[in-house]
């Protein structure tokens, strides 16, 4: 259920005759509560929460979404239980290897959001690896945010902008709000239009902060693997239903 009001009249739109959003971001959260609830260990909710990303990331291909942003691993999480960080490296792993190279079959875009350096050698090249096979393909961009924060972002956007000053390839001047947006992760790319965050909780948890100035939000009180698209397709509603002023009347 939406924790957000809903206009009657909208109720069970048709997803094909609404307008979708360019941009949707996910915060895939709720893994762990979900295992919890059934007396599991975490890296199981996990496991499920894998497997709702696939189903959802077909599904926004599908309905014609241009770009997918899922919120995978931020900065902070490393501060988990160590076999929790474990289990999710494993995850990636097996992950980077096999069930993005089904993407393909829907021509999507794979690209990683945040600092690949964090990680092990081996997972990082095969990040590299998943963007180079997919840069050329013409579907849908999915941004897979690891270890991403957006605070983190902004700071070296900051750094890379002070380099480029001092360098002289940049003056003082230039600097507006597109040029910085250039220098995010995200360059070149729509800020998000929705962000849904399943799970219940109100916050942003560090995702997307300038990025989101102007998005919807969508709170989902379900758990990230009990996500389906019957529940992508309420968000989609409630987005439509929404008046997007940008400060204006
Ligand atoms: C989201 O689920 C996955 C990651 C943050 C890696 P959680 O693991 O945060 O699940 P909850 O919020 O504890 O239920
Ligand atoms: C946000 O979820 C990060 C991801 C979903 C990857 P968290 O579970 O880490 O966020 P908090 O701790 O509830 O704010
Ligand atoms: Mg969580």
């Amino acid at each position: 259920m939406a924790l957000f009001s809903k206009n009657k009249k909208d109720e069970g739109a048709d997803i094909s005759q609404i307008p979708l959003p360019a941009h949707v971001g996910i915060i895939m959260d709720g893994n762990g509560r979900w295992a919890k609830k059934r007396g599991l260990p975490r890296k199981v909710g996990h496991r499920e929460g894998a497997k709702t990303f696939r189903t959802i990331t077909r599904y926004c291909s599908d309905i014609g979404i241009r770009y997918l942003t899922v919120y995978a691993f931020s900065t902070e999480n490393w501060k988990r239980p160590e076999d929790e960080v474990g289990s999710l490296m494993k995850l990636f792993k097996s992950y980077l290897e096999e069930a993005l190279a089904d993407f393909k079959d829907d021509d999507i875009v794979v690209r990683f959001i945040g600092d690949k350096s964090g990680f092990s050698p081996e997972l990082q090249a095969l990040m590299t690896e998943n963007e180079e096979c997919s840069a050329e393909r013409k579907g849908m961009v999915l941004n897979i945010a690891m270890n991403y924060g957006s605070r983190d972002e902004i700071i070296r956007a900051v750094r890379n902008i002070c380099r480029d000053v001092k360098n002289g390839g940049l003056d003082e001047g230039q600097i507006d709000e597109s040029l910085f947006s250039g220098y995010l992760y995200t360059a070149g790319q729509p800020d998000p239009d929705l962000i849904i965050r399943p799970s219940g909780e109100y916050r942003i948890s560090n995702f997307m902060l300038w990025q989101a100035a102007y998005t919807e939000f969508v709170i989902m009180n379900k758990l990230w693997p009990d996500f389906t698209t019957e529940d992508m397709d309420e968000a989609l509603r409630l987005f439509a239903q929404r008046n997007r002023r940008y400060g204006g009347v």
